[in-house]
């Protein structure tokens, strides 16, 4: 009896003291991580970029990639520099259906400030309320794009803002129409004597002015930008994390860096979905090479809470689910890999810089609550009134 009631006791006592083992463990292990993350915090809070960790790049992404970090100056082309008067006339533009050949949609019908300066919606509707094929992009940033539109088809705003004009299912107008219909609005003509220095309405004029105005929609210092200042404590634990994993182990800088999120390259994350009723060749459409099958623009990330749902179809409308694929290195299913398109068979090549990234299920969170550190408030913009 006496024997058993000592080895209870020892039992008790191995317990308690393997018990208070694991515990001090695990308190050392949270009190590792809070260093962890302190030094990071205090790292990439220091306002000096060099101090910062070493990003983890792929070889591929290094001729590509400059830091992630604050907006640059906007740069105004010298054919069509900036004025506040011709950025006026271009908003004013903007928000004028009289473009269309509804007179019923304006750019803003697709691209509302209160609505992150895109829709929102999956793919938008536009004349006779047709759907397109694209979700819209926000204009919030253009500025940064080195090419317009998933496919990059654009080479300059300029260029871009005659094609929904023309567009059947968007604006379905011609542009010369569309100039004429401007050019009997007699309000206008101050508005483009002031612009140009005399009152001609011509498109060039047009898809310049809007062009200027769009070139002054940019993010204003988000909560992302404040932190790297050096406002320290802005960021909670998790934003300090996810922003040290977009930079090395999630690899998220492989494609979207600099101070616009975006390469502005573009690449193959298996997205194309070939051989179904939604298939888009994205970037191949342009050029009708092979290997740009299924490349779509690398969006910017600034704002992107904002301008749900995502992808160049609008697919997705959870940034968990997106950073869950990524995680999954994107295992685009087999039967979505190759389609035949006018007699060509063609391939979708899977980036190389997608793969398993083992990321646990704090780790995406950690992410996610980064992404939100990039994005400001919806702007409650007073639309211009219309001559
Ligand atoms: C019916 C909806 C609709 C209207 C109206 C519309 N857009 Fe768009 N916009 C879109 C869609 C959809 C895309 C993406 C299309 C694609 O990539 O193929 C887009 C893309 C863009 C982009 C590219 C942004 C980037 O980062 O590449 C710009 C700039 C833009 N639109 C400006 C305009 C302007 C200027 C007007 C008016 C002249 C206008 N849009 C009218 C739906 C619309
Ligand atoms: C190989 C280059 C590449 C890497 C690496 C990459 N992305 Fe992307 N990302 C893209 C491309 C290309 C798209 C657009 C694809 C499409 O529209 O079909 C995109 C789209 C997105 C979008 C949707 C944005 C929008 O406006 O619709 C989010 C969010 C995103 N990526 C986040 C991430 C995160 C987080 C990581 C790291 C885990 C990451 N990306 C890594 C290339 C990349």
């Amino acid at each position: 009896m006496k024997n058993t009631l000592s080895w209870v006791l020892v039992l008790l006592l191995i317990v308690s003291l393997l018990n208070n083992c694991l515990s001090s463990k695990v308190q050392r292990d949270i009190t590792q991580k809070k260093s962890f993350i302190a030094k990071l915090r205090e790292l990439y809070a220091s306002g000096d970029r060099s101090k910062w960790p070493a990003p983890m790049l792929d070889e591929e992404a290094k001729p590509y990639f400059s830091e992630i970090g604050h907006l640059p100056e906007v740069q105004f082309p010298q054919d069509n520099p900036y004025s506040s008067e011709k950025a006026f006339l271009g908003k004013t533009l903007f928000y004028d259906p009289r473009l269309s050949g509804s007179n019923q949609i304006a750019c803003a019908s697709c691209h509302d400030p209160e609505l992150g300066w895109c829709d929102n919606r999956m793919v938008s509707f536009g004349h006779d309320r047709q759907l397109g094929t694209r979700n819209a992009m926000s204009i919030l940033n253009t500025a940064y794009a080195t090419t317009l539109f998933w496919d990059g088809r654009a080479a300059s705003l300029e260029e871009q803002s005659q094609m929904p004009i023309q567009d059947k299912k968007e604006m379905s107008e011609h542009v010369e129409i569309a100039a004429g219909k401007i050019a009997r609005i007699k309000g206008y003509e101050i508005l483009f004597e002031k612009a140009f220095g005399d009152k001609t309405v011509t498109k060039e004029r047009i898809t310049k002015a809007i062009a200027t105005f769009e070139r002054t929609i940019k993010s204003t210092p988000s909560k992302f930008d404040r932190f790297i200042d050096g406002e320290t404590h802005l960021f909670t634990d998790d934003e300090v994390m996810g922003l040290h994993l977009f930079r090395t182990k999630a690899q998220c800088v492989n494609c979207h860096n600099s101070g616009y999120f975006s390469n502005n390259r573009f690449e193959n994350i298996g997205t194309s979905l070939l051989n179904s009723k939604e298939e888009d060749l994205g970037r191949y459409l342009m050029t009708k090479n092979p290997d740009d099958v299924g490349k779509f623009r690398v969006p910017g990330l600034r704002e992107v809470v904002r301008t749900y749902p995502w992808m160049h179809n609008g697919s997705f409308t959870s940034l968990t689910d997106i950073i869950q694929i990524y995680n999954k290195g994107n295992p685009e299913p087999y039967k979505n890999r190759s389609t035949v398109h006018n007699g060509i068979t063609l391939n979708s090549q899977k980036s190389d810089m997608l793969r398993l990234l083992d990321l646990t299920d704090e780790e995406v969170a950690q992410l996610e609550a980064f992404l939100g550190t990039l994005s400001t408030k919806n702007e409650r913009i007073q639309p211009p009134a219309l001559p």
